[in-house]
Order: C-alpha cells, then structure tokens, then sequence
C-alpha cells in the first residue's frame, strides 16, 4: 500500500496533465473543483473514507463515455489501469472503479442510485458543479464544443426514460436545463449538499427568466 498522500498527489498530476487542454466543461478546474467540494463533504462524513472519496473525485471523468464513443466501461478500466500501476489495494480501486461506474446522470426517468458513501459524496460534488452560474457555464462550453444552438422554442424538452435516449439527444442547450439541471437539487444525496444547492438554483431560475425575456425581446420597449 503506498502513502494515501503520495498516491492522491500522483493522481492529482496525472489527472491534471490530461485534462488541461480539455474544452468541453471536463476541464482539470471542474475536476479541482469536484475534488474540492467532495473533500469537505468527507470532512462531515465520518463513515466515509477519505482516500477513495478523493480518489473517486480526481477519477470520475477520467475517460468519460460522451467522449469515448459510449463505451461505459473506459472510465473504470482507465482508473483501474493507473492504480493497479500505483500499486493501490484492489479494494480501494473496486469502489473507486464503481463510483466511475454509477456517478452519470443517464436521463430524468432513470434513477443512478450510488453503492457506496464515498459515491453519494462525488456524485452530489459532481452534481453541485452542474448547476449555479458554473452550471451555466458549463452548459454553454459542452452545447458549444458539441455545435448546438442556444434555444430553439419549437424543440420541447423530453424527459428520457433511457440512458439510451438521453445519450442520442442532441437537443438546443437550453433544453439541458429541463432534462436535467433543474432537476439535480431534487436528487442530491447528503444534507450538506442540498443546502449549498438553494441558492444555485435559485440562480439558474434567475438566468432563464431573464434569458427567455432579452429571447423575445421582451425588456425592450416598442
Ligand atoms: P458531470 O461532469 O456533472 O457528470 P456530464 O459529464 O453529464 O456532467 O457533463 C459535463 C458538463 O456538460 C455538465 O456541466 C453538463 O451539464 C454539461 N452537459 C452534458 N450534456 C449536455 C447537453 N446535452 N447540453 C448542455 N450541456 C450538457
Ligand atoms: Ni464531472
């Protein structure tokens, strides 16, 4: 078993160098940020281990299935491949390869229920970064990197009953926020992170008020 410490700085290198160039909202500051975020919830969590919480945070978009032709299985395999080369317990990478495994949100109608404490945790950091004004952000980067119109009024929202269908949507981004970001404050794990989500929905309500307003031109006088 190496040092935990040695081992999270490793992964904190490694991760770092192979998401700095990346420009789809899966850049090395959202992963810094997840870290971040599910490190303190940790913090709060004594039945959670904090070597495969940090662990699961640093690796959970490691090789994500949007950019690996929709093979699920490339993050676990990446994950398990750069701890098994650490020399890390292989009981720390199983529930490190299953928090990988279960973070996504795979469409409103399908339920991602997380195995482990240490993945209720990464999932409701994860989660925290998809909505406030990062969220938005972040909305726009990946609708952007992926060619989508902004909004389109005459494209509705559908709430995906399969992992399939939500993979194929390729919907205006606006719509995102209806299939999805409006609704992760209602699935959040701990207490913790559903009080540090008010506010940031709240702030995407905010947004797309006043974005379908200045839409129809509405703030402008005649
Ligand atoms: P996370 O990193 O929270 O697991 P995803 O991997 O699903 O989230 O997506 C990364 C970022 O891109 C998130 O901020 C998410 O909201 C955004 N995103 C994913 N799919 C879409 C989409 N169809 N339109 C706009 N933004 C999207
Ligand atoms: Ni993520």
């Amino acid at each position: 078993m190496p040092d935990a410490q040695l081992l999270i700085d490793h992964t904190v290198e490694f991760v770092r160098a192979k998401f700095l160039h990346e420009g789809s909202g899966h850049d090395w500051e959202h992963i810094r940020r997840v870290w971040q975020v599910a490190r303190a919830l940790a913090q709060q969590t004594p039945q959670a281990d904090p070597l495969v919480t940090e662990l699961g945070a640093l690796l959970h978009d490691v090789a994500d299935w949007k950019f690996h032709g929709g093979d699920e299985e490339a993050g676990p395999r990446a994950a398990r491949q750069w701890l098994q080369a650490q020399h890390a317990p292989e009981a720390v990478i199983q529930r490190v390869e299953a928090i990988i495994r279960e973070i996504s949100f795979k469409g409103l109608g399908v339920a991602t229920p997380m195995s482990t404490v240490e993945g209720e945790l990464v999932q409701d950091a994860d989660r925290l970064d998809a909505i406030g004004a990062i969220g938005v952000a972040r909305a726009f980067a990946y609708g952007g990197h992926k060619g989508r119109p902004l909004h389109d009024p005459n494209v509705a929202p559908i709430e995906h009953a399969s992992f399939e269908s939500y993979k194929q949507n390729t919907a205006p981004t606006i719509n995102h926020f209806y299939e999805k970001l409006l609704h992760l404050r209602e699935r959040l794990n701990t207490p913790a992170a559903r009080r540090v989500a008010e506010e940031r929905h709240h702030f995407m309500e905010r947004f797309l008020a006043q974005f379908l307003r200045e839409w129809d031109s509405q703030d402008v006088s005649a």
